[in-house]
């Protein structure tokens, strides 16, 4: 991709590096003196370049054989607001143990589940190497937390969690995805019996919805769920506003209040010229982080 128009693009007059410039989904724009006065601003805005290499990774080397691994720095950020010290923290899907790592940073006690083994033992591996204080861990389903004797007499101060997303991870890679993989296949988190990200969008809202609802009975009450997800490109028959389809789906549990969202801005992603030069296709470069509060009447 060169610095002159492609006589290819029949949209605008940019070069390459200006149209990918152009896709990434967060523009930045100066606060306005009256923005700042009147306090306007709903929505935060977290933007974070976390180095992936050194000791500042917090063991991204050995996090990174799972797909989608987050930052422990930024999961601290959100722990440290809504909970205490000393305090317990749950993760139903917790991968390579992102909100562990974190928990165990910021002194709360956590417990995580995962149907992965591999990812679990990747967790240890992680925590071993940054000398910190083991969390407990699950393997297993999510969708059996109510009967596991582990969880029996446990009360939860804050659950953060990262979902799959849909079968976002599934799906066969075309364009640019595809030229730029190795193979074509699907690439999920994983094959297991009972992974919710290999469900069609309107089961696993179904399955994410039942597991959040027992989660959240054993939530504190005026405590809070988080919830990181993402969207997906717009198709014609979804408009990929899966942020806004969890919200809904999350919503109709009794006594669970939607109380506003960030946006976590990962500037350590790479653009792509998804799209070039023929049709606008966003880089998507941010996740939502859900806040939601349990809110039940006595
Ligand atoms: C987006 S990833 C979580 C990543 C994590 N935040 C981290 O820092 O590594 C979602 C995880 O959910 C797990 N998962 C999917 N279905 C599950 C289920 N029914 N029960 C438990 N874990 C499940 C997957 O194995 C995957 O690791």
């Amino acid at each position: 991709m060169n610095n002159k128009p492609s006589s290819r693009n029949t949209l605008n007059d940019l070069n390459g590096k200006e149209w990918i410039y152009n896709t990434n989904s967060i523009e930045s724009f100066e606060t306005e003196e009256w923005e700042r006065e009147f306090n306007k601003f709903v929505i935060e805005l977290i933007e974070t370049r976390y180095s992936t290499k050194g000791k500042e990774s917090f063991a991204h080397h050995i996090r990174k054989s799972h797909p989608t691994p987050k930052p422990p720095q930024l999961m601290e950020r959100l722990i440290r607001f809504f909970s205490k010290k000393g305090e317990l923290v749950f993760d139903p899907f917790m991968g390579v143990g992102g909100t562990l790592l974190a928990s165990s940073m910021a002194e709360r006690n956590c417990i995580g589940i995962d149907l992965s083994e591999k990812y679990i033992n990747i967790y240890k591996e992680a925590n071993q190497y940054l000398e910190l204080e083991e969390q407990k861990t699950i393997i297993g389903d999510a969708r059996d937390l109510d009967k596991n004797k582990l969880l029996e007499d446990k009360i939860f101060d804050l659950i953060v969690t990262d979902p799959p997303y849909g079968n976002m991870m599934n799906r066969i890679k075309t364009g640019h995805a595809a030229r730029t993989k190795k193979s074509n296949q699907p690439t999920p988190f994983s094959t297991i019996e009972g992974d919710i990200g290999n469900l069609e969008i309107n089961e696993f809202l179904i399955e994410l919805k039942e597991i959040t609802e027992k989660a959240v009975k054993k939530l504190r009450n005026k405590r809070y769920l988080i919830v990181f997800t993402k969207d997906f490109q717009p198709k014609p028959d979804y408009d990929g506003m899966l942020h806004s389809d969890i919200v809904k789906a999350l919503s109709k549990i009794n006594g669970l209040l939607f109380k506003g969202m960030k946006i976590w801005f990962d500037k350590s992603m790479n653009l792509f010229p998804y799209g070039y030069p023929y049709a606008y296709v966003g880089n998507q470069l941010h996740q939502y982080i859900l806040i939601f509060r349990k809110e039940e009447k006595n």
